[in-house]
Order: structure tokens, then sequence, then C-alpha cells
């Protein structure tokens, strides 16, 4: 028997419908219900098990007993700027003007900031799919209408057909929201492809946001950054200092600071007063203790980053040779990023399968629907983390598979 439904408290009913509306992530779900349970391997969040390291942690440490405790600068403090417009420089084999950065308590945050500067309620930003939750969530808390763009499954990989996402551009779109190396897929834009959506941007006069986070996680089909190491395509290989290009970015993923919540937006010089004035009403700015040991990061953290990305780089021979084994995973090794997104055979309903393998195997990972319609029927795990944790989930999931 149906049971009848409760009502809203009234406190939720006076809420505003984009409040009411914002949706629960199922990345937290399968979390919260992992939890409770004793000795689950968590391979549902986008981080990995290191801590920060402590050459990091210390700046922030000796800044705060040093004083650095009032308002800060809203576009972030100049050191950190300038160190990372040097960082942006170091990959990218070019100069940026540190006038281009700004600090933003998160990439989050950053996302969040970059829907408010170029769209207003009403307004679309057309993004491929699946994609972070976060993405569309934070567009519809703005009032703007967030449209996928289906991405397919083949035996490469996953991939996006850019014919698609340009028809899917309307006289409402106010930008195209690219993610590359992509969470949840792995996918990577190649190079001619980001070539082509710049040129159809700058033709049609909206914006691209491009949240190339992971692009030191590139793995294959890649190139060597001006670093000498791998990195992705970018659309830095292409822009001029006035394109409408928003690049979101955070401290969290190279330098395991998932929870210091530190990132930062690079735009166009000349709308730098209007990101200021985003800031200021909202956080006002980003402590500037923890400023100080982003700098840190960004100035001396190459090695650590390294590491990080090694573990990236293992882990994921690691599932590919895991999720393999039983032949009833359809799966391609990601070329980027650190996340393996794929079905399990004779499992469609990942939803519940989320939660099952939880109990039933010990491993928690997200389920696809958690990354929008197109994501139905697909589980997604994060691979950045040491041997040892990855090793024992494939042999976990492998067990529960051949039971
Ligand atoms: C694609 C993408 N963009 C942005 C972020 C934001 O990172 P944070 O808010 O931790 O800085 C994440 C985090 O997982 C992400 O996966």
């Amino acid at each position: 028997m149906s049971q009848p439904e409760q009502a809203e408290p009234a406190s939720v009913q006076a809420l505003s419908a984009r409040a009411a509306q914002s949706p629960e992530s199922g990345i937290v779900e399968v979390a919260n219900y992992s939890r409770e349970r004793q000795g689950v391997i968590p391979l549902w969040a986008g981080e990995g098990d290191l801590p920060t390291p402590a050459f990091i942690c210390d700046v922030a440490s000796r800044a705060l007993a040093d004083g650095q405790t009032f308002y800060t600068d809203q576009r972030g403090i100049p050191p950190l700027r300038q160190a990372l417009a040097e960082y942006t420089g170091w990959l990218y084999g070019r100069p940026f003007p540190a006038e281009r950065f700004f600090v933003t308590g998160s990439g989050m945050q950053a996302i969040q900031i970059a829907v408010n500067l170029c769209a207003d309620p009403g307004d679309e930003i057309v993004y491929h799919s699946p994609a972070w939750p976060n993405l569309p969530a934070a567009c519809g808390i703005a009032g703007v209408s967030a449209v996928p763009v289906a991405m397919d499954f083949t035996a490469a990989g996953w991939a996006l057909d850019i014919e698609r996402l340009f028809a899917a551009v309307t006289p409402r779109t106010r930008a195209i929201f690219i993610n590359s190396p992509s969470n949840p897929t792995g996918w990577m834009m190649p190079q001619a492809d980001m070539d082509a959506v710049l040129a159809f941007c700058r033709a049609r006069g909206i914006w691209i946001i491009a949240d190339e986070i992971y692009a030191r996680f590139a793995f294959a089909n890649v190139r060597t950054g001006a670093h000498g190491r791998p990195l992705a395509p970018s659309f830095h290989d292409f822009i001029t200092p006035e394109d409408r290009v928003l690049f979101v970015n955070t401290f969290s993923k190279n330098w395991a600071m998932t929870g210091w919540r530190l990132g930062w937006i690079e735009a166009p010089e000349t709308i730098g007063v209007k990101i200021e004035n985003l800031v200021q009403y909202s956080t006002s700015g980003v402590p500037a203790f923890l400023q100080s040991a982003a700098e840190t990061a960004l100035r001396q953290g190459d090695a650590f980053a390294e590491q990080v990305i090694g573990d990236a780089r293992r882990g994921r021979e690691i599932i590919s040779a895991g999720l393999a084994q039983s032949g009833r995973c359809r799966f391609a090794p990601p070329d980027g990023a650190f996340y393996a997104f794929f079905a399990i055979d004779g499992e469609p309903d990942t939803d519940r399968l989320g939660l099952r393998l939880v109990d039933e195997a010990g491993i928690g990972m997200a389920p696809g629907r958690a990354f929008g319609e197109h994501g139905a029927g697909y589980m997604r795990l994060c691979f950045v983390r040491r041997p040892q944790g990855l090793q024992d989930a494939m042999r976990r999931l492998n067990a529960w598979l051949a039971r």
C-alpha cells in the first residue's frame, strides 16, 4: 500500500521556489549511508586519501598566529594573484597578468560566480552531460536554465558530438560550460574541438565557462605542457586577453586541499570590478591566512602535486585491470581526471546498486544518476588513492560479481 504523502512543514512551504527545488546531491546520499557502516572503502567522493601536506598547513597556522585575521582583498591577496599568474604561465608557456586572477572560496564558488557573471534569470547555459551535478544546481539556484547535451558512451570511452552541443544553443544561451577533463566521465575535449567551440562562442558573443580543474590529471591523448609533463588541451592555448572565457579552478585536487574551500577564477581583467562585487556580496573575501598557504601550494607544491597525479595514474591502471577482470563491466580507461564511469551488465538500477554494494561488498561508489539523467545505469568510482585501497576495492567488486 502506498504511504500517504507527508505535507511539507510550513517553514519549507514558505521557501523560495529556487531554494525549495534545489536538488539533494546523490553523492551525499551514498556517503551518508556508507558512514554508518564499518570498513567501507570510500570511492564516492572526488578526493583521495592523502591529507594536505604539512608544509602547506604550517603556513596557515603561522599566518593565523601572526595576526592575518582581518578583512582582506576581495580579489585575493596580491602575492597569491601573482603566484596564480606565474603558475598558469608555467603550465601553458605564455605570460598571464596577475590582474586576470581572482581568489574564491572554492571551485564551487568560482562556478557560482561565473554563472552569475554571465547569465540572468531565464537565460540558459548549455553543458555536456553526465556532469558534476553542482553546475546545473548552481544554475537552478540562480534562476538560470541549465541545458544538458548528452554525451555518448562508445567502445573508446565517453565522447561529445560538438554539433549536438552547438545545436542546443538558442538566442537565450549566455554560456557553454565545458569541463575537460570531465568529472564524472574522464572525457577530454580534443584540441580541435576546443578551437571550434571558441570560434562558435566568439561568433555568437557568448561566454565559455571552462572548468579545467583536472588539467594535470591527463593520461591519454595528452600533450606535453610547458612544465614538461602531461597536460590536457586547454582554452588557454587559443584565447586572447579579451575573449569571453571564465576559467574556474580549485586548490582542492592538485594539493589535497578539498576541506580548505579555496579556488580561483581567471577572467578578462576588464570585468575585475564585477567579480570583486560578487565576492563582496557573497563571502566578502577568502581568509587571508588560507591565501598565504595557497601561495605556498603553488610555489612549492609541485612535487606533492606530482605524487597525487602519480597516485591517480597508478589508480587508473589498477581499476582498469580490475574492471576488465569479470567481463561484466562496460568500461574504457578514461583519458583524464580520476574517475571511472562504468556500467555493470545485468545491473541497470544503479541507484539501488550503490547502496547494495555498500552492504554486500563494502565499497562506496556514487550512482550515475547523481550526474544527471544521462548518467543513469552507470556508477562512478574515484581512483585517486594509494594502491592498497583500490586493489582491495577491485577484489571485493570482483568477488561480488562472481558470487
Ligand atoms: C568538475 C569540478 N569542478 C569544480 C569542482 C569544485 O571543487 P571545490 O569546490 O572542491 O573547489 C569539482 C569538485 O569535485 C569538480 O569535480
